[in-house]
């Protein structure tokens, strides 16, 4: 670690580009109440959001979208709320895949899978398997996800190798953590836009953010436009990231 400025030097052009976006779709509830609708329609707005979304970001040729759908937390709510959101997700999953095939993108899910239901496990992994060789755009949904439960499983997988013998704690560094984590392989996100007007995280990628720039929207999720994403998107290329290194000249 004797060269770290002139390694990040190297770094910056690729730095600025936009891999990888990530969004918290918040604000589907206080949609439907402004309209005196039902949480169940706010959330099927919201999944409409999602699709237009996920369209505009290939056109902007992003290569992953990380979307929070579910998170950890969320099993907090009414019973009667969570079914609505888990039937939603069951009839968009079977509906939209043979769509998102043709566009060229691939699924995959994020999450602690084993607190799903068995048929939403089936469900899922035959949409990961039918678009698997998608190149387009890499989505990644966030279906019963928490970061710190994500953490906390990498952890459990590092100690399980250490106690095998395949592993030494001494060896244990964050490379050895982040392939460990639900979204291995995928590049940190560079943006993190959360809707709503709430500025917060909620559990949502704590580790991989740690860099991400972050753009709160005041517009409730179901009304975000291609507008939205590309004044977001603006406002990140006009950030420096710096790592915490001094500023360019
Ligand atoms: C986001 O909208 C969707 C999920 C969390 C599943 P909310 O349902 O949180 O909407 P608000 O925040 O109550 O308006
Ligand atoms: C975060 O939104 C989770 C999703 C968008 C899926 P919440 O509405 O659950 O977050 P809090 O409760 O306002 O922090
Ligand atoms: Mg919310």
């Amino acid at each position: 670690m004797n060269t770290p400025v002139a390694a990040v030097e190297h770094r910056r052009p690729e730095e600025r580009a936009l891999r990888h976006v990530a969004i918290i779709m918040d604000g589907n509830g206080r949609w439907a109440r402004l309209r005196g609708l039902p949480r169940a329609a706010g959330h099927q707005a919201g999944a409409e959001a999602a699709r237009r979304t996920l369209r505009a970001c290939i056109e902007h040729r992003i290569e992953h979208l990380t979307l929070f759908a579910f998170s950890s937390e969320n099993w907090r709510r009414p019973e009667e709320e969570i079914e609505d959101l888990m039937n939603l997700l069951r009839f968009y999953l079977k509906k939209e895949v043979s769509h998102l095939k043709e566009r060229g993108v691939r699924l995959d899910f994020i999450g602690d899978r084993s607190g799903l239901a068995p048929d939403i496990l089936d469900i899922m992994a035959r949409a990961e398997r039918e678009t698997a060789e998608g190149e387009a755009l890499k989505v990644h949904v966030a279906l019963n996800y928490g970061g710190r439960d994500e953490i906390a499983r990498a952890a459990r997988a590092l100690a399980k190798e250490c106690v095998e013998g395949v592993l030494t704690p001494e060896a244990v560094d964050e490379t050895m953590l982040a392939a460990r984590l639900d979204t291995h392989g995928a590049p940190d996100p560079d943006l993190v836009i959360r809707t709503s007007g709430e500025q917060r995280l909620s559990n949502f990628l704590v580790w991989q953010a740690a860099y991400a720039e972050l753009v709160f929207i005041p517009v409730l999720w179901p009304d975000f436009s291609r507008a939205d994403l590309d004044a977001a998107i603006e406002a990140f290329h006009k950030r420096e990231r710096r790592y915490g290194a001094v500023a360019a000249p």
